[in-house]
């Protein structure tokens, strides 16, 4: 689902390396959401499309939350697992097999959903969004989208940006228009409006292409219960 080229180098700094490897960019999405959401440390989180893991595994390294990954692909949650236990954070993270618009999770348990790098998949946004709200606490915080992190070093950012957008254009006009739509403000707004979310907001600019001085900052839709 990522582009060629794109995937981060686990466990790296910010600098520059000579195999073209950009420097990992999980530490920074895990500061921007402790940042952005300030989660109860103690509560339940949700790494939503989880994927392998990162996100939660960055996460983990920064709380004490317990941490439930949810993602439909059991490879990918096989992959989470492993990754846990190597860390030592077993105890605190649990994988389940699950899609947005059927979240396998109660009613109001949870204090904190993130998912990044996701909502793209889904089927049905909407349907996914009104599923994050109904597992939120009174309270509880939502950040959905993707991004990199605000603090990525600039000129990781770029070259990410470069070679995403080459990757997405190389598969047609359509295929890239689309890759935009998904990643638009407006699109982000309209599925939380149909989703009912009382209040919300978008934040950041979405998938600008390269030579827009506003690219790689971004897409985030944020809300609370
Ligand atoms: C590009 S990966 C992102 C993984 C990880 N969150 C990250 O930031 O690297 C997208 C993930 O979304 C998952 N996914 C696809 N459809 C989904 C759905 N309907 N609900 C939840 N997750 C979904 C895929 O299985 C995949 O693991």
């Amino acid at each position: 689902m990522s582009e060629p080229g794109d995937k981060p180098r686990a466990g790296s700094g910010g600098g520059r390396s000579d195999s073209g490897a950009l420097p990992d960019y999980y530490p920074f999405v895990a500061e921007d959401i402790l940042r952005l959401c300030s989660p109860d440390d103690a509560g339940v989180w949700v790494d939503l499309g989880c994927g392998g893991g990162p996100v939660a595994l960055a996460l983990s390294e920064r709380c004490r939350a317990h941490i439930i990954l949810v993602d439909p692909n059991d490879e990918a949650l096989a992959t989470a697992r492993e990754s846990a236990a190597e860390r030592g954070c077993s105890d605190r993270i649990r994988a389940m097999r699950g899609r947005a618009e059927e979240l396998p999770l109660a009613d109001q348990s949870v204090d904190l959903v993130v998912s990044r790098g996701s909502i793209y998949f889904w089927d049905d946004q909407p349907q996914g969004l009104s599923e994050v709200y109904r597992v939120l606490r009174e309270g509880g915080q939502a950040m959905i989208g993707g991004g990199m992190g605000r603090d990525y070093p600039q000129w990781a950012r770029q070259e990410f940006i470069k070679r995403r957008h080459e990757g997405v254009r190389s598969k047609g006009r359509k295929a890239y228009e689309r890759f935009l739509w998904l990643r638009d403000p407006e699109t982000f707004a309209a599925w939380a409006d149909e989703a009912g979310l009382p209040e919300f907001e978008v934040v950041g600019e979405g998938g600008k292409p390269p030579e827009d001085a506003r690219a790689g900052l971004g897409i985030w839709l944020r809300f609370q219960r």
